[in-house]
């Protein structure tokens, strides 16, 4: 299954990278184990990497371009993230090359601000994102951990683009954005990506999902992360290929209509 992101169409789930080659700074001890599992994900069809540059200090966006390496460009949708110090004009265009320099690639497929920052003014981050847009250096442009009133003025500022996606935590634990930003999104035609759908994988304590997942022979892993597919992009993280398998697979079940509305109610 296919969902259009910023004009493409691409896998119905992504692949999150945080905590590979590192948290904060580099941590390299785990490369071939990383660029393995990306390499497995795009291999079994799932072709949207979301990555930062604040994630591992920048290394996880190079583990990400030795993943890559030898595929298409056009067959693989990248996003990364500018980190909310950065948001000042010259900042964020330098964020901006940077994270295309470690990436090892011409264009980002969309470009996120991480984490709103009241203390820069909008209109100068989404302009010098605009910038990035007639440059070729980003094809979509979109944010992440904003909230209605915050995207609202992000689409309101944005002057040659649409906002194509805002990036939030959502999952069935955390069902929040259901009552205000998903609605908001929907309406306004701006994808919501979903961070952190499976919850770490710790998703035991939820009677519903465990007693819907039985249903459908799944494991309330891949029943989590089918329900955000509902109303959003999840992009799980995973360096394992079992656990990959296990979220391609969770991705496909057929869930009915009363099921959804049971695990909603
Ligand atoms: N915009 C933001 O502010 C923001 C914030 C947080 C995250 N994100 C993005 O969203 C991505 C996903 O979020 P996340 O990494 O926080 O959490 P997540 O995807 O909900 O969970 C990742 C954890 O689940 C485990 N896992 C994966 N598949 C599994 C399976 N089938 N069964 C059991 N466990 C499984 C992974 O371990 P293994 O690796 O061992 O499989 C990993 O420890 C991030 O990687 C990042 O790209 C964005």
């Amino acid at each position: 299954m296919t969902k259009k992101l910023g004009g493409r169409s691409v896998s119905d789930i992504g692949l999150g990278t945080w905590g590979m080659g590192g948290w904060q700074s580099a941590d390299k001890s785990e490369d071939s184990v990383c660029v393995d599992a990306i390499r497995y994900a795009l291999s079994r069809g799932i072709n949207v990497i979301d990555t930062a540059e604040m994630y591992g200090g920048g290394h996880t966006e190079e583990i990400v371009a030795k993943a890559i390496e030898g595929i298409p460009r056009e067959d693989i949708y990248i996003i990364s993230k500018v980190w909310n110090t950065n948001l000042h004009h010259d900042s964020l265009l330098k964020s901006a090359r940077s994270s295309l320099r470690r990436l090892k690639t011409p264009y980002l497929d969309l470009y996120l601000i991480h984490w709103p920052n009241p203390s820069v003014p909008l209109r100068e981050t989404i302009g010098a994102m605009e910038e990035l847009l007639k440059e070729g250096l980003v094809r979509s442009i979109g944010v992440s951990n904003f909230d209605v009133e915050q995207l609202s003025d992000a689409m309101t500022v944005s002057k040659y683009t649409e906002i194509a996606a805002n990036q939030v935590l959502y999952n069935y634990g955390a069902r929040g954005p259901e009552k205000d930003i998903i609605p908001f999104c929907e309406k306004s035609g701006v994808e919501v990506i979903s961070y952190t759908p499976i919850l770490k994988g710790k998703v035991s304590g939820f009677s519903r999902l465990n007693e819907v997942a039985e249903k459908y022979s799944a494991t309330a892993v891949q029943m989590a992360l089918r329900y955000t597919m509902e109303r959003s992009l999840p992009i799980p993280k995973s360096s394992s290929k079992s656990h990959i398998d296990a979220l391609i697979e969770g991705s496909r079940i057929k869930l009915r209509k009363d099921d959804y509305e049971f695990l909603r109610s």
